[in-house]
């Protein structure tokens, strides 16, 4: 017997001009936790699918506790021991935890009807297993990510999983969550069982492996035990070359003039924001810190014209009071929003690359009642160039992309329209290292000609080294305002849990 519970040899796969797959490799021993690393694109998910019996390989050999093995589809996978949570869940909401847990493998009475007694408390054990407080009957529709995700490695768990992948897993989970899932994670690798982890959070990943593979263009580049690395050496094994530094160097464009000005917004719902009140110069990177659940995407949304707020809330770009009521007015007035879950709400899957990146700004390109496709076209391929986008054509299908890829064809849409303010929201979620590097550059470009960024992050070391000037938001109020040469992570955290237990909103 080898040592491995799994060995990957060998790996291709091709798509229509790709080669995402490139002799990959992955060696895993059982109960630990190995990393798998890379760009995006770099075949991570694809090497995942092949496992799973999501894709066939085209050609290499997948040994299976000794055994060779090649899923049809999932569902051999999980009898086979193998469980994959997806970079995008995709839980059935309209069913139950229960239900959910069973699919397909529901146990039946003597009549052959779903014994839902017996399928309900069976799933009591599993959900204790992963710590969850849920009535098993609760529909997937009502849980957080979160918790959804305990779902599904409880699933895992009651499919005697001996290797659980997880994609991705923490890109929206607060970190009390997350600390909640490298719990289970070790709850499982007691218990003999493997977890295969993609994650592009290098303080994550060193926390919690054992060890780490890098894949680099679909090509196997190594694996090393977990702590002989370290962030530079893991980011020179992903991008091939050295990154002297996270962040370009730079320094603050911002003017004078305030081109926005908000005043008293106060969300119509008890536990939102409420008293918000600054204002972004011209040429300003504003930061804005804050834990998850400080209301920081409502307020914006708002500001944006997708939530509502209280009448005496007012906007003023450049010194003129605007009203935004929907989404519409607030980009003829040139703000634009860049969601959070661009995954769900931002992009039009069917639609080329070339048509996502152009949607937001084809009035740019209208001469008379011509569109000038060679204008478009050249914009989608400075946009692909500039942010390093990896797609075979302009005309891809956007669905078609790497996770990461597809968020940075939504962020090119908006880089590509210029608008006089740019609200981003978590801009570099499941975006790799040299990317990031890449859209910092271009946050720079765009504040040099005299746009204006708000940005939201949840990473400390982007809020401290991109900012000029840093907003901290805790439970819907505005705590303080930071100049970044004087901010510290101890004066964010500082002003993120500033009104924290004083039961604000008790008597709301
Ligand atoms: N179903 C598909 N059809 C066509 N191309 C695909 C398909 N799935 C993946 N690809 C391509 O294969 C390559 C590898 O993609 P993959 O999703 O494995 O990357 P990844 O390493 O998971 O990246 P990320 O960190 O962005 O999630 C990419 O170039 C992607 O566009
Ligand atoms: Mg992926």
């Amino acid at each position: 017997m080898s040592d491995y519970i799994l060995e990957m040899i060998d790996i291709n796969k091709s798509f229509p001009g790709v080669k995402a797959l490139d002799n990959a490799q992955l060696k895993l021993k059982a109960g630990t936790v190995h990393a798998l690393m890379g760009e995006n694109g770099a075949g991570k998910s694809t090497l995942m699918k092949c496992l799973y019996g999501m894709y066939f390989a085209d050609s290499g050999d997948i040994i299976l506790d000794g055994e060779n093995v090649s899923f049809k589809d999932s569902k051999e996978a999980l009898d086979h021991g193998v469980a994959m949570i997806h970079q995008e869940l995709q839980p059935i909401r309209m069913m139950t935890v229960g239900e959910n847990i069973f699919l397909g493998n529901y146990p039946r009475t003597k009549l052959g009807l779903v014994d839902h007694d017996a399928m309900y408390k069976e799933t009591e054990q599993y959900l204790e297993a992963v710590g969850l407080q849920v009535n098993p009957r609760t529909l997937l529709n009502e849980l957080t990510v979160s918790q959804m995700q305990s779902v599904e490695i409880a699933k895992a768990i009651s499919h005697h999983a001996k290797i659980v992948i997880m994609d991705e897993p923490t890109s929206s989970l607060t970190e009390a969550e997350v600390a909640k899932l490298f719990e289970i994670i070790e709850d499982l690798t007691d218990q003999n069982i493997a977890v295969i982890y993609i994650s592009h959070k290098m303080k994550e990943i060193l926390e919690i492996s054992d060890e780490v593979t890098i894949l680099r263009d679909g090509q196997y580049i190594g694996t090393w035990p977990a702590n002989e690395l370290d962030n530079n050496k893991i980011i020179h094994h992903m991008v091939g070359r050295e990154l002297t530094s996270l962040f370009p160097p730079r320094t603050s464009m911002a003017q004078e003039e305030k081109v926005l000005e908000v005043e008293n917004f106060t969300s119509p719902t008890a536990l939102s924001f409420k008293g918000c009140s600054f204002d972004l110069k011209r040429g300003e990177i504003l930061g804005v810190g804050g834990l998850v659940g400080a209301q920081r995407t409502e307020l914006m949304e708002a500001i944006y014209g997708i939530r509502l707020h209280e009448d005496e809330g007012i906007i003023k770009k450049e010194g003129k009071q605007i009203r935004i009521n929907r989404p519409q007015d607030a980009i003829r007035h040139g703000i634009a929003l860049v969601t959070e879950d661009r995954r769900e709400s931002g992009i039009f899957t069917v639609l080329s690359v070339s048509d996502n990146v152009a949607i937001a700004s084809v009035n740019q390109y209208r001469h008379g009642p011509l569109l000038s496709l060679k204008e478009i076209d050249s914009v989608v391929e400075d946009s692909i160039d500039k942010l390093s986008i990896k797609t075979p054509t302009h005309q891809t299908p956007i669905g078609s992309l790497s996770g990461g890829n597809q968020q940075k064809v939504i962020l090119a849409r908006w880089l590509a329209n210029a608008p006089d303010i740019l609200i981003l929201d978590e801009p570099t979620r499941g975006i790799d290292v040299g990317a990031k590097y890449e859209i910092y550059e271009i946050i720079g470009q765009l504040v040099e000609i005299g746009k204006s960024v708000i940005m939201i992050t949840s990473e400390m070391a982007e809020l401290l080294g991109l900012s000029d000037r840093i907003m901290v938001m805790c439970e819907g109020r505005i705590s303080g305002f930071l100049d970044a040469k004087e901010a510290t992570q101890e004066k964010v955290m500082d002003l993120a849990t500033r009104f924290m237990g004083q039961g604000q909103d008790q008597q709301a």
